[in-house]
């Protein structure tokens, strides 16, 4: 049997972002006996790469905003396949929870008579961001986690959570991990636990996500049989840097683009004004002033072009490349300095001055940069109850990146910190009550841990590849298979080429030991990749259309019978499956919010 530490405990929450922290802090404010668990540190995680702020209707900027705008600018961005009752209570509760976080100690940029200030971001009608600079994310993260230690809540770092546990009726009551340093194993028994571990672009080859981002929470809740929906939306944020190669990937805030940064090809042309969809002709024009008056002088809602919802404009740019009007390294220009003085520049985006001074030597208030689509975020995720955010797992919750539904097929910028927040909150919250609800303490079964410290410990009696290979090859997969542009024959070859990529992982090996070795933590990561690159790629397949964060070069409108579904992806007799499921039907006095509109 093997030797392990454990802990008993009412709420398990995995992953300590913005999401973890807030459900952590609602569980705990109710007397569950609540913790955190980490694979990295307390204070890193993909939150942060929400720079540009919170979205939320608080009308400071815009008196005419309201949480019915916001709806139905987040129904629109999400291409009207968001759970309508998610993009409803996310409305609704956002300011609220912005709010809160100001009571917690968040200090956020403000207007000139003291409330907080809100910048334009795309899709959203109004300008909704409540923001600090371009390091709202990391503000949010700063607030919660001061919040959680204060409230003296257990926080366990740099643990990898390999399983979950269930009992005997399936529901889930605890996880097995394992401490990165030492390399010995623990075991979590939970009434209730929220996974709470956000993204997976590290299944893709270009990406904002830092080395955590591989998709752990939805392949644990995969695992333990929960629903994924519509894993085939994938986005691609339109300006990550693209050099020099060391920072490719690394997010460039659409922020810029909210403060007056616009889009320029190899030719100097605003290219934006050619790929503006008839659905938002009517709102898009180039009316932000020049100079920082912007925020006292505003007549006009109207936005330029470059703040399309971010699919509109991930294409676009990739649409200019392949036609040979892109930048040398393979990107296209992204320019503030032409339009914004370099103290408002350094004032509004004082991490983007930095950031490509630092890594690319260029002086953003004078020249434009260099930037191209990267893999930011994924829409879909584990499908969850609005309201609660339970799974379709008893005992398993979900909340922020790793729950799907929100955002539908494409997520407008801000909107996943407002998110984290609403459904952290809720997710701690019914997470609470269902462990409260349970007298007592659950029991782990032995046998389950021991099959998973024995799975885990494999790759280590293994002499197979180094699993780094593998992971090369998995994202040069994806990135070129099932990247911005689809097809049904490069679908298929992605979804042969995982067959024999899942067969080179489970034949990879690592050397040396337990102690703190990242090739074998990369093994079990790959698992969770893996997994989620299936999901992704069966979900494209079947969805034979474009829409959001999923284009079909062979489908290349929307098509309106696929509105009415969610690609569901789950577990069945130990592999993944694919169901076209219905979508929860919007009612009549939410739908008529689209109709005053057009
Ligand atoms: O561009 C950004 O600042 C990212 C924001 C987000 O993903 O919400």
């Amino acid at each position: 049997m093997a030797e392990y530490e454990s802990h008993t405990l009412d709420v398990l929450i995995i992953g300590a972002g913005g999401a973890g922290l807030r459900a952590a802090i609602e569980a705990s404010a109710t007397g569950a006996r609540t913790a955190l668990v980490c694979k990295s540190l307390l204070g890193k995680a993909h939150t942060v790469m929400a720079e540009g702020g919170v979205a939320a209707a608080l009308g400071n900027v815009w008196p005419e905003d309201n949480w019915e705008v916001h709806f139905r600018d987040t129904m629109r961005g999400g291409k009207m396949l968001n759970n309508w009752r998610m993009a409803q209570l996310h409305a609704q509760e956002a300011p609220d929870r912005v709010l809160e976080l100001e009571e917690w100690g968040a200090v956020f940029d403000r207007t000139a008579d003291g409330r907080i200030l809100q910048r334009d971001f795309g899709g959203h009608r109004y300008a909704r961001l409540a923001h600090v600079g371009d390091r709202t994310g990391l503000e949010l993260l700063r607030t919660c986690q001061q919040r959680a230690v204060s409230l003296g809540i257990e926080v366990f770092m740099e643990c990898k959570i390999v399983r979950l546990l269930t009992d005997a009726t399936g529901a889930v009551n605890g996880a097995v991990g394992f401490w990165r340093e030492s390399g010995t194993f623990v075991v979590f028994g939970a009434k209730s636990v929220v996974i709470a571990a956000g993204g997976v672009g590290k299944t893709w080859k270009f990406t904002s996500n830092s080395w955590e981002g591989t998709g752990d929470g939805h392949a644990l809740a995969l695992w333990a049989g929960a629903d994924m929906i519509d894993m085939e939306c994938v986005q691609f944020h339109p300006t990550g840097m693209v050099w020099p190669p060391s920072a490719r990937g690394i997010l460039v805030t659409e922020g810029v683009r909210g403060d007056g940064g616009v889009l320029r090809n190899s030719d100097g042309e605003r290219f934006m004004f050619n790929y503006i969809p008839d659905f938002y002709a009517k709102e898009t024009a180039d009316t932000i002033e020049e100079g920082d008056q912007w925020y006292e002088n505003k007549t006009d809602f109207r936005r330029p072009p470059e703040l399309l919802p971010r699919d509109e404009v991930a294409r676009s740019i990739n649409s200019e490349v392949k036609a040979g009007r892109g930048s040398p390294h393979g990107g296209i220009y992204l320019d503030i300095a032409s339009r914004r003085s370099p103290e408002y520049i350094k004032r509004r985006l004082p991490s983007m001055y930095h950031q490509f001074k630092e890594l690319a030597d260029v002086d953003i208030t004078v020249e434009a940069m260099e930037i191209g689509p990267t893999c930011h975020y994924i829409m879909g995720g584990i499908r969850v109850d609005a309201d609660t955010a339970a799974t379709t797992v008893p005992g398993l919750f979900a909340a922020g990146e790793a729950a799907g539904g929100m955002h539908g097929a494409n997520r407008l910028g801000g909107n996943s910190l407002s998110d984290l927040l609403v459904f952290g909150r809720r997710a701690g919250q019914y997470a609470a009550e269902h462990a409260l609800g349970r007298p007592d303490d659950v029991e782990i079964d032995r046998t389950q841990v021991d099959a998973v410290v024995g799975h885990a410990l494999a790759p280590f009696a293994r002499d197979g590849e180094n699993p780094y290979a593998v992971h090369h090859a998995l994202q040069e997969t994806m990135q070129s298979l099932v990247g911005i542009i689809r097809t049904e024959s490069e679908l298929l070859e992605a979804r042969e080429a995982l067959d024999a990529l899942e067969e080179r992982a489970a034949a990879s090996g690592v050397e040396g030991h337990r102690q703190f070795n990242p090739g074998w933590h990369l093994a079990l990561d790959l698992e969770s990749m893996l997994a989620v690159a299936r999901c992704t790629t069966l979900g494209a397949i079947e969805r034979k259309e474009s829409r959001g964060g999923h284009t079909r070069d062979d489908f290349p409108g929307p098509d309106p019978e696929f509105a009415k579904v969610n690609m569901v992806t789950r577990m069945h007799d130990g592999a993944v499956v694919v169901a076209a499921e219905p979508l929860p039907e919007m009612p009549d006095e939410l739908k008529t919010l689209f109709e005053e509109a057009h």
